[in-house]
């Protein structure tokens, strides 16, 4: 196994870890909503199969509908993870004369729907809206092939930078030019928009949407995933997305987590976590400047804090200083990252507390002065 041999030698190597029992920079549990145990025993773990043949108990199209009002989407259609909804989106749209631009940032799920289509896929630098008009004018001069379909797609949160375009540019933009926008929204849902729902419904630019990905792993501390769009889309990925098609749906019992969590999130114990992560992310960006870390971090306002250090080695030693200190926060490496770009991810949560915040940047300013990165 030489390429693991190769991955060992560069400090790429990937293992599993047990849970640390660190204080939580880490998780993807905004909210905490994962926290909270599960007691409701009344529906079954199988689906039994695929939504096509057995699987589709009457718990799906309720949590769909639900789920689509609350996100202002004419429909929704469940996906086991987001991980399986951008591999089963994008190939069952990407037919041989399209064309796709790409964020250079984007999720590797992303990626990997992009090479299992049969569009040609463009980067563009990321969150650079100019850098999209170039590219697309290079590409297609000013008009779009026959019988093609231009796909923009994008996060809007990104799951490293913690940062997201100019949504309101971005979708104006894609509209006038009849260009189909697709918005991954795993790291906004729960965190940005009253009451958590969604960049594209606090942009209000849903109108200029052509698709998007909502996933319940991280705010909503579930699992499973779900394409918004029409009505005509959700029909089209029912017959078309293999990873709809041809996979065990979800047990009702996830569902039914699923439709409570939206629950919880529209109600108090949501708008309260909600104003906790808010209050955090601010205390975080507060402290940052106090410490005068500013300049190593990536501007964010959501739960993502990304700081940047460049360099395998340090952020495999910064990570440890504050692991060793009690705080868990990890590196982001190559592959995840380009060569050069490696970082700490911070996940802030609505539990952290305010100590846990200072105490952490103050051991990271430390280490950063030691190291004098
Ligand atoms: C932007 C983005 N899209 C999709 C996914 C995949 O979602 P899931 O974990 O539900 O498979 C992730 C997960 O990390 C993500 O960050």
């Amino acid at each position: 196994m030489k390429k693991l041999n190769e991955r060992k030698a560069s400090g790429t190597f990937r293992r599993l870890y047990a849970d640390t029992g660190l204080v939580d920079f880490a998780s993807n549990d905004y909210l905490g909503f994962a926290r909270i145990p599960v007691e409701d025993h009344t529906y079954g773990q199988g689906s039994t199969g695929s939504r096509l043949i057995s699987g589709n108990h009457p718990l799906f199209e309720a949590a769909e509908r639900s789920i689509s009002d609350f996100h202002g989407a004419e429909a929704a259609l469940l996906f086991n993870s987001g991980y399986d909804a951008n591999v089963g989106l994008l190939p069952a749209l990407l037919e041989r004369n399209d064309f796709i631009f790409y964020d250079a940032s984007v999720h590797a799920s992303i990626r990997d729907g992009i090479a299992l289509g049969k569009a040609k896929g463009y980067k563009y630098d990321h969150n650079n809206l100019d850098s999209l008009k170039t590219r697309i004018n290079n590409v297609l001069g000013d008009r779009i092939p026959e019988n093609s379909e231009v796909y923009v797609i994008s996060e809007t949160v990104f799951s490293m930078e913690g940062d997201g375009p100019d949504l309101q540019a971005l979708s104006t933009y894609c509209k006038e030019n009849g260009f189909r926008l697709i918005l991954d929204e795993a790291h906004a849902v729960g965190v940005l928009g009253p009451q958590g729902r969604g960049a594209v419904v606090q942009a209000e630019c849903g109108d200029g949407v052509f698709a998007r990905v909502i996933t319940f792993g991280k705010a909503l501390g579930c699992h499973g995933a779900a394409v918004l769009g029409s009505k005509l889309l959700r029909e089209y990925l029912i017959n078309y997305s293999r990873s709809f098609v041809y996979t065990t749906a979800l047990p009702p019992a996830s569902v039914n987590v699923i439709i409570q969590a939206y629950e919880r999130l529209k109600g108090d114990l949501g708008a309260d976590a909600l104003e906790r992560l808010n209050a955090n992310i601010d205390i975080f960006r507060r402290r940052q400047q106090d410490l005068g870390l500013s300049g190593y971090f990536i501007p964010a306002m959501a739960a993502i804090q990304c700081c940047e250090v460049g360099g395998v080695e340090q952020v495999r030693m910064l990570a440890e200083d504050l692991q060793s200190m009690g705080y868990d926060v990890k590196p982001i490496r190559s592959p995840t990252v380009p060569r050069g770009r490696e970082c700490l991810r911070f996940s802030l949560h609505a539990f952290n507390t305010e100590e846990e915040i200072t105490g952490v940047l103050t051991i990271l300013e430390k280490s950063l002065k030691k190291m004098r990165v």
